[in-house]
């Protein structure tokens, strides 16, 4: 006999944050806890977002996986981790006799659907966003309603920050077992409006050695990151929470360059060395810093993930100027009109002063394009049912 409800679906979207107090390096890899905090800015999801269907149903026959429409292994031992983990919570839930939201049952197996509104080939932070997703939407399908930095974490470690919109620090902790490894808001999105965020893409190209890898040879062999988790990041935490909380920019742009070239100068003093950036990353620094000289002031400030792109903060009234730089040093290729995306930018001229203050060689092509955003919410519910990236089924829907 058919059921009323055969499928419970729940759709949900979760941003992508870039950290500006870098987390590198692992002291549980099992349990994914870090050797120091991170803080970090939720870019606004109207640019960068992940949105994941997840539903079970009496009828499914196993837990399936859909990434930007390709099955994928559902056994990968982090995805297991998420599940277990959220099925613990919600056992948890339900054994403290708490009321049960959704009539269904904890053995039902679960199908995920998810899909990125951006390159995932862009060397962009997609993993955090994925999995803070994939712990946002589970955790409605179970009725969850504690704190899921642990969930989210066991994903992926910057995956806890994405759960929080606005500034979010992802607190180290103590304890062996990473009961307080938890993600935390600093400040809500609505706290400094005029912050913009420019994320140019310089290459495509897949990254040559992934953070996890990267970052466990770092803890075996840098001397250098030991010293920064343990002698450096503590009072850079507590600076830039006070940066973010004055809304000083000064002092933001300057730690938050500080901090990005820190974690590179651990990469290259691992062995073997690493080395995320590229030529064009290189000229980019170049750039921010003649473009703040030429100001008397840091009115720019870089950051680089593990890889050559390039996120650059800077408020709004600077953007056009800067914006203009970019595109002096690195003139586009050939889609002109396609090198901005996101957000307006007006277009002004630049002075011949900064013209002849920004000692960058021009590289034509060298940035692909830009996408300007700005901070932005945590995950978000969609209520909508055309929304889900299941069909009635449990399949995914044929893409629009
Ligand atoms: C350079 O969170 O991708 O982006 O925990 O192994 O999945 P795993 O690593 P991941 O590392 C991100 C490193 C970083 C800095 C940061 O986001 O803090």
């Amino acid at each position: 006999m058919a059921s009323e409800k055969p499928l419970v679906a729940v759709t949900c979207t979760a941003p992508v944050n870039i950290a500006v107090i870098k987390y590198w390096g692992k002291r549980d890899e099992d349990l994914i806890l870090p050797i120091n905090s991170s803080l970090s800015v939720t870019l606004h999801q109207d640019q960068l977002k992940t949105t994941t269907t997840a539903a079970i149903s009496k009828d499914f026959t196993e837990d399936r996986i859909w990434l930007n429409g390709r099955e994928e292994d559902v056994g990968q031992p982090r995805l297991q981790a998420c599940l277990r983990e959220i099925r613990r919570l919600a056992r948890k839930r339900r054994s403290a006799g708490d009321e049960d939201p959704l009539p269904l049952s904890l053995s039902y197996k679960v199908h995920i659907a998810s899909v990125n509104n951006f390159p995932t080939a862009a060397g962009l932070a997609s993993s955090a966003a994925g999995y803070a997703c994939l712990a946002y939407a589970l955790a409605r399908l179970y009725g969850v309603e504690s704190d899921l930095s642990e969930v989210a974490r066991r994903g992926s470690g910057s995956a806890c920050r994405s759960l929080y919109g606005g500034f979010v620090e992802w607190q180290m902790g103590e304890r062996a077992d990473g009961k307080d490894s938890i993600a935390r808001q600093v400040a809500p999105e609505s706290h400094w409006p005029e912050l913009r965020v420019l994320i140019l893409v310089v290459s495509a190209e897949k990254k040559l050695m992934g953070s996890t890898a990267g970052m466990q040879t770092s803890v075996e062999t840098s001397s250098l990151l030991r010293f920064r988790a343990e002698s450096v990041v503590p009072a850079r935490m507590a600076e830039m929470t006070r940066c973010v909380q004055e809304r000083d920019f000064q002092g933001f742009g300057q730690l938050t360059m500080k901090d990005s070239n820190q974690f590179h100068a651990t990469c290259l003093d691992t062995f073997p060395p690493i080395s995320y950036l590229s030529d064009t990353s290189r000229r980019i620094v170049q750039l921010v810093h003649c473009f703040n000289a030429h100001h008397g002031q840091t009115k720019v400030a870089y950051t680089f993930d593990a890889g050559p792109n390039a996120v650059v903060f800077a408020l709004d009234d600077t953007v056009p100027e800067f914006v203009a730089a970019v595109r002096q040093c690195f003139p586009p290729e050939s889609n002109g009109d396609k090198f901005l995306k996101g957000l307006p930018v007006r277009p002004v001229p630049l002075s011949d002063e900064l013209k002849a203050a920004l000692d960058v060689d021009p590289t034509p092509g060298g940035v692909k394009y830009i996408i300007a955003t700005q901070v932005g919410p945590g995950p978000q519910i969609l209520d909508d049912r055309q929304a889900h990236l299941l069909g009635p089924d449990g399949l995914p829907k044929p893409a629009a």
